[in-house]
């Protein structure tokens, strides 16, 4: 494990991996309203966390989230209209943002519509500069960023051999991914190290191996972009069931 701010849970199976993971979006969230008066959310896209965000407009957690506060982003998108059937603004607004009252002006999608990646990568960076008020230089910080792993260890869409990877100033990245045939937006490594939380969130056999690399391997971090996910003061958490951490033998892992 990486250092003490990283925690790692192991929970018995995916719907127990998503219980313990709403039970933390909504401590953080309390946490960050009481404090500050809003909770700043990246959500992540991919399977994983549907479970998270049926659980949260559920009967047991809805209520318990003051949706008025919270402000929602995306991790990432991939470049497809929000309506097609692989936007993750889609599958969010499907499972959790047409089931609890939050205030439309407080859902930040990105503009993945745009024929032009590169503009709507700008555009969303302007979007979040002026929410965060933050200038050229500075990064803004989020109080959680919700992000899976991909088996070739990528995460939002910080894919290996990416360009993407290896942005240090801007806040937002348009990315080719040759590998899935796709274009993305993705949320750069210094806004997500910047982030008073990170919660990955893993489950699956197929995730054991990639899991055991992220945590355990030393070797360079350009090896699995996920491994560049250090928070520079915030808080690391991977949420994981037993199927995912199979391969890991690392002390300090709870068991749920
Ligand atoms: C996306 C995600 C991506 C995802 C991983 C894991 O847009 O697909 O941001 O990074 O988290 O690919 O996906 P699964 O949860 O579906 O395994």
């Amino acid at each position: 494990m990486r250092g003490g701010r990283t925690e790692l849970l192991v929970c018995r199976d995916l719907h127990e991996m998503s219980r313990r993971a709403a039970e933390l979006f909504v401590r953080l969230a309390d946490t960050a309203v009481s404090s500050s008066g809003r909770f700043t959310v990246a959500l992540s896209g991919g399977a994983t966390p549907k479970g998270l965000y049926t659980l949260l407009a559920g009967d047991q957690f809805r209520p318990q989230v003051s949706w008025s506060r919270v402000h929602l982003f995306w991790g990432d998108e991939r470049c497809v209209p929000p309506d097609h059937p692989e936007s993750n603004y889609r599958m969010v607004r499907e499972l959790l943002l047409d089931r609890v009252p939050i205030p439309q002006h407080n859902v930040h999608r990105m503009p993945a519509e745009d024929e032009d990646p590169a503009r709507a990568g700008a555009e969303y960076e302007t979007t979040l500069r002026a929410f965060f008020e933050v200038d050229v230089g500075e990064f803004p910080r989020f109080d959680l960023i919700l992000l899976g792993l991909g088996q070739d260890g990528h995460t939002a869409s910080l894919f290996p051999g990416t360009a993407a990877l290896a942005e240090t100033e801007r806040l937002v990245a348009s990315t080719d991914v040759e590998q899935h045939g796709t274009v993305r937006l993705t949320l750069t490594v210094p806004v997500i190290n910047r982030a008073a939380s990170v919660v990955f969130v893993v489950a699956g056999e197929a995730k054991a191996s990639v899991l055991r690399g992220v945590l355990g391997d030393k070797r360079g971090p350009e090896r699995l972009p996920a491994q560049r996910i250090q928070p520079v003061s915030g808080k690391l958490w991977f949420i994981v069931d037993r199927a995912a951490a199979k391969e890991l033998t690392l002390p300090g892992a709870r068991e749920t």
